[in-house]
């Protein structure tokens, strides 16, 4: 089930891209081209980003605009990407990441 505001009651139907493919995670998901990633994301439930390597804590989206890094994730094997300023492409891997890398590599240490 997606989230995403498909008929705004004063804005009206959104502009967007043409649909792409991108994995999250390992898992497929779908988003407009050209969106932020984190819209994305956001359209289709996700709200964890990263978690803080000292005590675990989850961060997601606070300020939305490129300046708080609460929302970096490892986007094409690259970490500390901005999600919220980073426009989706076709065929991307996004990850949660953990400290400074994904938690897919995380899990595979363990
Ligand atoms: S939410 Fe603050 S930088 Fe993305």
């Amino acid at each position: 089930m997606s989230s995403r505001i498909e008929n705004h009651p004063i804005l009206g139907k959104p502009e967007t891209g043409r649909k792409v493919s991108f994995t999250y995670d390992g898992k497929k998901y779908y988003g407009f081209e050209g969106e932020p990633i984190a819209a994305a994301l956001k359209a289709s439930g996700v709200m964890v980003h990263r978690y803080t390597q000292k005590e675990h804590r989850p961060r997601g989206i606070f300020c939305a605009i490129g300046r708080c890094t609460d929302c970096v994730m490892v986007v094409n094997g690259k970490p500390n990407i901005r999600t919220c300023v980073t426009p989706l492409e076709e065929g991307m891997t996004v990850e949660t990441q953990y400290g400074v890398s994904s938690i897919m590599q995380k899990r595979k240490a363990e």
